[in-house]
């Protein structure tokens, strides 16, 4: 069997882990041909069309396309970069998404069975939970960030809804728009968005929010999420920083209707091209809004089979902050409670000055009962303060002790939660701070086993994932990216 690789260039850990892949799915006899296909001595053509990085499978004369190349190839035509956007990938943008293809190459690695259930703890705006649905998995994801979790939820529900349903109202909501009226509020939500948005975009916002009002749930949610994603370009917060930075003029040269009707009919093309290759409505999948470190009452049909998840970092990215404007436009949030919620997220830069006082004491005497190798990590870069550090670095090592402690708790709740020997894959980055002048690298990764161990979970392997510039020539800049961890669940069944 020839198997033909995908037509974009790919990096090392990729090509890895295709190699892993087939192990895992069609068996180890492999060589390489002259031409760096790649040959394998199998003839189970269902699995090989399973693999993520080859764009076909060819045995007797007979050439078979890969399921992923033609979910890519649905959404990008014949461009020769990855797609990452296919199906309903790009229907909302989240910051640290998850690259579906890695999602899905470690869902085959780790032999999560068809119609097995895959669990994600930080899963985002639902990266892996739709690429489970992909493979007939079912799934269950937890977000403590409300607005990625109604964006996890409508990405799988439109996968169930045929895409002719959708197109149907999306007329109607358009026929709708201009006719319908906007009950006038006197409240937080009404003064948070006049203080966002000039009064005519807001208007039409509002507007177009009452139209879409009229459908069901699951149409509904996948309109609100296609408008959610374009609220910050019409808002007078500036698009292009991740900070909350004002702008003096919304500058919008387009209508803001026009937009969302031309991201809708392109979210239900990529939507449709997914589905004749899928078929609608498979595997079933959910998010829940729950905070992962406090999982009891999460209903599981069962133990899962697995986890994959990629977890925040330590001083996290403020993923409440940067989008604010949509958890309050869809009333997910009230303005006040935003600054909480943000606190409250694994890893969160914000803390109340009660909070850091207890935290730094929490530190000097240990008292979440670290593993030595982290809490002396913590410690160590608190005696390297300096006068010099402004009081967001004076707080990095109780903010990396808050973190230590939090992803143990984490480690320790997603353990009642999948089956004996159960793998949960991380994909990890490397962090590092400047303190007192010193930069000091944190090897995340490294520690994150660390907790793991200290709360019952086995290690199988933490590999560093190389990438490049995917267009570079040379594979001399290589830089390590991530890391992936693979745990173990050695703890018996509860
Ligand atoms: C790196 S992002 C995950 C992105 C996701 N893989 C995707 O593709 O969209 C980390 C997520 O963890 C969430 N999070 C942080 N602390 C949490 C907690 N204690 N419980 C559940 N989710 C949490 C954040 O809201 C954020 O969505």
């Amino acid at each position: 069997m020839k198997l033909e690789w995908g037509a974009y260039k790919h990096f090392p850990y990729e090509k890895e882990l295709a190699l892993r892949e087939i192990s895992a799915l069609i068996g180890k006899n492999i060589h390489f041909g002259d031409d760096g296909h790649v040959f394998a001595d199998a003839k189970d053509v269902q699995n090989a069309q399973l693999l993520t990085y080859f764009a076909s499978v060819s045995i007797e004369g007979q050439s078979h396309e890969t399921l992923q190349q033609k979910l890519e190839r649905s959404a990008s035509g014949g461009s020769r970069r990855q797609s990452t956007r296919y199906s309903v990938h790009g229907l909302h943008e989240y910051r640290g998404k998850f690259n579906p293809q890695v999602c899905r190459a470690l869902m085959n690695i780790l032999g999560v069975p068809e119609n097995g259930l895959l669990l994600d703890p930080f899963c985002g705006s639902g990266t892996t939970l739709v690429e489970a649905a992909h493979r007939g998995i079912r799934s269950v994801g937890t977000d403590l960030n409300p607005l990625a979790v109604f964006i996890a939820n409508a990405k799988l529900n439109a996968m169930r809804t045929p895409a002719e349903h959708l197109i149907d109202a999306l007329q109607r909501i358009v026929d709708r728009e201009n006719a319908v009226g906007v009950p006038s509020e006197d409240n937080a939500r009404h003064h948070y968005l006049c203080s966002w948005f000039e009064p005519d975009i807001l208007a039409q916002i509002e507007r177009l929010r009452v139209a879409i009002g009229f459908e069901g749930e699951h149409i509904a949610s996948f309109f609100l999420v296609v408008a959610s994603n374009l609220l910050r370009e019409f808002s007078l917060q500036d698009p292009a920083d991740l900070r909350i930075r004002r702008r003096p003029t919304a500058n919008a040269k387009v209508v803001f209707s026009s937009s969302f009707e031309a991201a809708s009919v392109e979210a239900i093309r990529r939507l449709r091209a997914a589905q004749d290759v899928l078929k609608p409505s498979r595997a079933l999948g959910r998010a829940y809004l729950k905070d992962n470190r406090e999982l009891s009452g999460l209903e599981l049909p069962e133990l899962a089979d697995a986890a994959i998840t990629s977890p925040p970092y330590a001083t996290a990215l403020p993923y409440i902050d940067t989008q604010r404007l949509s958890l309050v436009w869809l009333s997910l949030l009230h303005p006040k409670e935003i600054s909480q919620v943000e606190a409250d997220l694994t890893g969160s830069r914000e803390i109340s000055p009660q909070a850091k006082r207890e935290a730094l004491e929490a530190l000097e005497n240990n008292a979440a009962g670290l593993p030595n190798e982290e809490w002396e990590l913590c410690v160590g870069l608190q005696s390297a303060l300096t006068d010099s550090d402004g009081f967001r670095r004076k707080a990095v090592p109780t903010l990396l002790y808050r973190y230590f402690k939090q992803m143990r708790q984490t480690f320790r709740a997603v353990s009642s939660f999948v089956k004996p020997d159960a793998p949960f894959a991380l994909i990890v980055g490397h962090n590092h701070t400047v303190l007192g002048g010193t930069r000091f690298d944190i090897d995340t990764p490294r520690h994150l086993v660390s907790l793991a161990h200290s709360v019952g979970w086995g290690t199988e392997e933490v590999t560093p994932l190389q990438a490049y510039q995917r267009f570079g020539l040379h594979s001399s800049n290589a830089v390590q990216a991530e890391t992936l961890i693979v745990l173990r669940n050695r703890l018996p069944l509860r």
